[in-house]
């Protein structure tokens, strides 16, 4: 595994919505080669709160990669390489539970994947070992516990729990898909929460995400179609809590 130089308190992850971290200052950029190809752009790394906080665009800084194009593997070698251990994946996401509404944030604990064709694994090469990791807990509890304590000390309302669906998108769901869902006992729908966590578990970073619900996933609200000026402005607005939350998180 490659050497870790740099010392980093805390990575972020940014989805939709997030492409660059407000109040980073001396930002530098870092462009990192990894044997799995190229990571969505730059880590940007900087102080933050008197910490030092990486910062990388899940679908680029100006929203050009798809979630199922997304290069997982090369985000996380790139982030791991760069010395990280924490990481907060922040992610939009539809509400299914009828309380995870437009604007709520949730630090969900569980997930189901529905995702495929995608790069799941790092030993996915020629020669690398096998292994079988233990994924009964998808995110690092410690971590998701100091995430809560985070907002909870910001004085920012989030929910404890749920489970996170992982569609493979670019496309919102049909109904049916999501009624399926729920039946499944997801209560969040998203498309890029998997394989990010189990590659993090896979280099052993501490990993636990942020989501930012943008809409109620299909058939779940009152719409009869979702628009994506709404999820934005929904988004806009959760997403200015974050540093706040984030703060808390680095101290
Ligand atoms: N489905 C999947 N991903 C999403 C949604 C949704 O409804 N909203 C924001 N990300």
């Amino acid at each position: 595994m490659q050497e870790r130089p740099v010392t980093i308190d805390l990575a972020v992850i940014g989805g939709s919505g997030l492409y660059n971290f407000p109040g980073l200052e001396n930002p530098t950029r870092h462009s990192v080669e990894t044997p799995f190809g190229q990571a969505s752009g730059d880590v940007v790394i900087g102080d933050f709160g008197g910490r030092r906080l990486a910062f990388l665009a899940r679908h680029g800084e100006s929203h050009t990669v798809p979630p199922h194009r997304v290069n997982y593997r090369a985000n996380l070698w790139a982030l791991h390489s760069l010395g990280a251990r924490r990481v907060i994946g922040v992610n939009a996401v539809g509400g299914i539970r009828a309380d995870m509404g437009p604007r709520v944030i949730v630090v969900p604990d569980q997930v189901i994947d529905y995702t495929h064709g995608r790069y799941t694994s790092f030993c996915d090469v020629e020669g690398a070992e096998v292994r079988h990791i233990d994924f009964s807990e998808p995110y690092t509890e410690s971590l998701r516990r100091q995430l809560l304590a985070a907002a909870a000390t910001a004085g920012i309302a989030v929910i404890d729990g749920g489970c996170y669906g992982a569609t493979q998108g670019p496309r919102l769901e049909t109904r049916a898909e999501i009624a399926r869902m729920k039946r499944d006992g997801c209560d969040l729908v998203g498309m890029t929460g998997m394989p990010e966590a189990v590659l993090a578990r896979e280099l052993e970073l501490e990993y636990a995400c942020l989501a930012l619900v943008a809409n109620f996933a299909a058939g779940c609200g009152d719409e009869a179609e979702i628009s994506i000026e709404e999820i934005f402005a929904h988004l806009a607005a959760a997403t200015a809590e974050v540093p706040r939350i984030l703060a808390n998180l680095v101290k």
